[in-house]
């Protein structure tokens, strides 16, 4: 089955060879090649022609590879796409993805690049990046205009920049969209992936991204850095001391005699909704081995 519950996404300048291939041997649970916004105009076919020549290589490392290519204004779009069209590339991303017509151009361009290259129609998902006002006022439709879309983004410093202002630490900014897109996500079923935190040496800051998206609904982090991943994806697991709370209720609740739709757990009242918080806990605990 194709993995879409990633903790972590790795980051990596599609034109770093060097890095492409530190970061396959890192803990990220997947990684994005970027073409994007890690590299300069004049690098950008440089970046393609690399990322294109290394996918075999990197595909066969096992560790899911999910291309960034460039946004639709770029006009660089449908060639980047050809460029990824792999058998083992079963994602690719795509930033500053306004409204349903821009899923639906993507998507466009996807099943014609598949047919040319005898993939099956619908082989290739797409990872959007939420990060425009626009995209913000309805993600809901954003996300349902293509089944393709299993993952998405938010991306705090292009809504920054969309939105005008200079990207603060203070969470306030913008935890009230970062709540309206994880209504939307869960709404949706979609896995919802949070901004990269810029500091990669002091990981404090990242801690406190974490913890506030974890809260909010997110499900996961890109990182930057490889010093990165191990925060995020402990972050991005439940605690052990969560975990085990939740099985000590479960042994309780399972214990209770027949008929108590509510029980006493040390003076708290459990019932059908804070069970189903705890099943929901203890099946992210065996997914990603938490003990
Ligand atoms: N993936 C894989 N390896 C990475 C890496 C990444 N994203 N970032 C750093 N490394 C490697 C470096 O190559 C270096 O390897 P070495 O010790 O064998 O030389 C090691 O990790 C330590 O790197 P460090 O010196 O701490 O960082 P740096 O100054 O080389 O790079 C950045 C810092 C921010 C420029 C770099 O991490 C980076 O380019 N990150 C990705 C940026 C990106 O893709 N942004 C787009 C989305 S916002
Ligand atoms: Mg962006």
């Amino acid at each position: 089955m194709k993995q879409t519950r990633f903790r972590s996404i790795l980051f990596v300048p599609g034109n770093r060879s060097d890095m492409l291939h530190k970061a396959l041997i890192s803990e990220a649970d997947a990684i994005m090649p970027d073409m994007e916004d890690s590299v300069r105009d004049e690098d950008k076919a440089s970046a393609r022609d690399q990322i294109h020549q290394e996918l075999d290589q990197l595909v066969a490392s096992g560790k899911p590879v999910i291309p960034r290519i460039n946004s639709l204004p770029t006009g660089l779009t449908s060639e980047d796409i050809a460029a990824v069209m792999h058998p083992g590339v079963w994602m690719i991303s795509v930033g500053k993805m306004n409204a349903v017509e821009d899923l639906l151009a993507v998507d466009a361009m996807l099943a014609s690049a598949e047919k040319k290259s005898g993939l099956p129609l619908g082989h290739t998902g797409i990872l959007p990046w939420l990060e425009t006002a626009r995209s913000l006022l309805h993600p809901d439709m954003l996300l349902l205009a293509s089944s393709r879309v299993q993952v998405c983004a938010f991306g705090a410093d292009d809504f920054a920049a969309d939105m005008g202002f200079l990207r603060s630490s203070d969470f306030r900014q913008t935890a009230w969209v970062k709540a309206h897109i994880a209504l939307a996500a869960r709404a949706t079923g979609v896995w919802l992936m949070d901004s990269p935190c810029t500091h990669f040496r002091d990981l404090s800051p990242l801690n406190l991204e974490i913890e506030e998206a974890r809260m909010l609904g997110f499900r996961g982090k890109f990182a930057i850095h490889p010093a990165q991943l191990d925060v995020i994806n402990k972050g991005f697991c439940p605690p052990p001391g969560e975990v085990g709370k939740a099985r000590q209720i479960m042994e309780a609740w399972n214990r209770a005699p027949s008929g108590q739709g509510a029980i006493n757990f040390e003076g708290v009242m459990v019932d059908e909704p804070l069970i189903k918080q705890c099943l929901q806990i203890i099946a992210q605990a065996e997914q990603f081995d938490v003990k």
